[in-house]
């Protein structure tokens, strides 16, 4: 904590100087600086300020004692969103977006806050990267020409908090954190100092007054540096955007959530008119080949609680003395050990090949059951041989060789045989319990075994 500083203060004016002296600097009277304290920064009289805020002196009591309700949750009406949510904004829930810029973090912000306001909630869209024209201006391309949602062009985050205090919103939108400054700090906006100091004090306003905050963040160039990052452990709910800025597409995936299930995402169509909710999300990341093409493989990976195919694209091709290794929506480490699996026990060699991988429409896979995949399509684009029609795989791979089982194994085949694809390689533990119409199940313990099986069918 701050240690408490002298400072002199003129009694007529009001203002400060660090030394005494005979005249006011600031309103030039004669003999009025009195000596005085300077208020330590986060204990000011500030009703936020000061974690006293948050914690009221309580008496200890057990768990079974404290009244434990279910929190109230009021959706926004995109539905995609709530989903990531889980369920809706709750009340004094601090969430963050983040996401690169132009990727959509405004526009879904602007509808949802629309959503709320139409249900009856109080909402303050606070913006401190464009003028509270261009924040209309987008409303009206949005479709909401009559929309109540209130909009302040702020950057100071005491005026933004004096504001929140007179108009007692439910809902405040912070666009963005890396925008706003605090007066108590002398670095510049968007520094670590003010965006950390800023994202405390509007979440310590959300937990003494119960009004929701939303925090923007941009992910920075530098990465973690100043960006949403610094934040995550601050807040509720953090909640990515990923996908590529030329694609349709964009996922919202929460990777944090106090008030829900985790890794669920959400996923949204960029339009004319702003972010459209796809419900039935399972093909749209699959490259429409007329024909199967070598290299290419489909995935059906379970993203929060729907499963979706993804296609898994390698190219393989003779590399230089240092042979690259890239990948992208893929980990990078993990294709490494993969190659290495592939050579080690299924004689597989790519040793002096440059091999990339990549996952179609810009979507970011982090689950292991991706790995069979990947190493069909890198063995397929070596062979210069497409898999067969039809195709899908899932399934883990370990150090030892080994085909491991995916978590909801049965999802994932109902969900490719539903799309109608006809041919599965999957692991021996997710094996069907009942013969799955239209698709036929090649089960697989080794990776050999796997890579074998793909020979067969040709
Ligand atoms: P924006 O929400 O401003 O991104 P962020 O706040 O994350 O920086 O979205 C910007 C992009 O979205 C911009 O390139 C234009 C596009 N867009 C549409 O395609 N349709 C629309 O209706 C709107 C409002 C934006
Ligand atoms: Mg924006």
């Amino acid at each position: 904590m701050a240690k408490e500083k002298t400072l002199f203060s003129c009694t007529d004016c009001g203002g400060n100087s660090p030394k005494w002296l005979g005249k006011c600097p600031s309103c030039g009277a004669w003999n009025t600086l009195v000596e005085s304290v300077a208020e330590i920064p986060g204990a000011s009289k500030n009703r936020y300020s000061g974690m006293a805020a948050l914690a009221p002196s309580a008496a200890v009591a057990t768990l079974a004692e404290i009244e434990a309700s279910d929190v109230a949750r009021t959706p926004s009406g995109q539905e995609e969103l709530d989903r990531v949510l889980g369920g809706g904004i709750v009340e004094g829930g601090v969430v963050l977006i983040g996401g690169d810029p132009g990727i959509g973090k405004s526009t879904l912000l602007l509808q949802a806050m629309d959503g709320l306001q139409r249900s009856g909630m109080r909402t303050l869209y606070v913006t401190g990267e464009e003028s509270g024209a261009q924040v209309a201006l987008r409303s009206r391309r949005l479709g909401l020409d009559h929309s109540q949602v209130q909009v302040l062009a702020e950057t100071q985050l005491e005026k933004v908090l004096a504001t929140v205090d007179k108009l007692q919103p439910d809902v405040v939108v912070m666009d963005s954190i890396q925008t706003v400054y605090s007066d108590q700090l002398t670095s510049a906006p968007g520094s670590v100092a003010q965006v950390r100091e800023c994202a405390a004090h509007l979440t310590r306003m959300a937990k003494s007054t119960g009004t929701a905050v939303i925090l923007v963040g941009h992910v920075t160039k530098e990465g973690a540096l100043a960006g949403p990052r610094v934040l995550e452990h601050m807040v509720d709910t953090v909640l990515y955007f990923e996908g590529d800025t030329h694609s349709t597409y964009r996922l919202v995936r929460a990777i944090k959530n106090r008030f829900g299930a985790v890794n669920e995402i959400g996923v949204f169509a960029m339009t004319e008119r702003g972010l459209k909710g796809v419900s039935n999300p399972s093909a749209i990341f699959l490259s429409q080949h007329s024909e199967p093409v070598p290299g290419s493989c489909v995935l059906v990976t379970l993203e929060g609680t729907r499963p979706m195919l993804v296609e898994i694209q390698a190219l393989v091709d003779s590399g230089g003395p240092s042979p690259r290794r890239l990948s992208v929506g893929l980990d990078r480490d993990r294709l490494a050990m993969l190659l290495a699996v592939l050579h080690r026990h299924a004689g597989v060699a790519c040793m002096d090949q440059d091999v990339f991988v990549n996952a179609v429409g810009g979507v970011r896979i982090s689950e292991p059951a991706a790995d069979l995949a990947v190493m069909l399509s890198i063995q397929s684009s070596l062979r210069g041989k497409p898999l067969p029609k039809g195709f899908i795989a899932f399934g883990e791979v370990g150090l030892a060789g080994e085909v491991r089982p995916a978590p909801r194994g049965q999802e994932r085949l109902r969900e490719a045989a539903k799309l109608g694809f006809s041919q599965a390689i999957i692991p021996k533990a997710n094996a069907p319990k009942k013969p799955m119409e239209g698709l036929t199940v090649h089960l697989v313990e080794r990776v050999d075994e796997a890579i074998q099986c793909v020979r067969d069918l040709d």
